[in-house]
């Protein structure tokens, strides 16, 4: 090899190995992306995103009803609205509404909650978590992706409803 071959091979095997890197970067980078999705996904409309309750008006003042797809209850009283989380803040079970007791009553460890999620008795330390939720003109959301805990319940936790 000539001393000018030479020095024209530098430039070109600088070049592949910078294809190289480019390459290699760009692999690495696909592959954090797909791992970063898989790690923190985009809700889409199940639990853990927006869950549409359903219009306001199917939710007389003073009843519950469960929003399965959700795993809450909407609470409606003369405050306004509350998503209740139905996990038991004792152990977590699901806490089903007894409406002949009008009281949330755990099966597993006897804990009992009123209408907006307040401790009456048993084990739980806490009122049952609540989710934001939005009443707006085509409907109640609520945010599943942001559970609320909280040590007591507050008329702040419901939401107001318009006329
Ligand atoms: S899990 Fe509900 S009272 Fe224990």
């Amino acid at each position: 090899m000539s001393e000018k071959e030479a020095d024209k091979s530098v430039p070109r095997r600088s070049f592949l190995g910078m294809a190289w890197f480019a390459t290699l970067s760009l692999v690495a980078v696909q592959g954090l992306v797909a791992i970063l999705k898989f790690i923190n996904p985009v809700p889409t409309g199940g639990f853990g995103g927006f869950i549409y309750a359903g219009k306001i008006e199917d939710f007389a003042i003073n009843s519950i009803n469960r929003i399965l797809a959700g795993r809450f209850y909407i609470s409606r009283t003369d405050q306004g609205v509350i998503a209740l989380w139905q996990k038991c803040t004792h152990l977590g079970c699901a806490v089903p509404w007894d409406e002949s007791e009008k009281i949330f009553h755990c099966p597993c460890h006897g804990s009992t909650f009123n209408e907006v999620g307040e401790v009456l008795g048993g084990p739980a330390p806490r009122p049952l978590d609540y989710f934001p939720a939005e009443v707006s003109e085509d409907g109640i959301w609520v945010d599943t992706s942001d559970p609320r805990s909280r040590n007591h319940h507050d008329p702040s936790h419901m939401t107001q409803v318009q006329g």
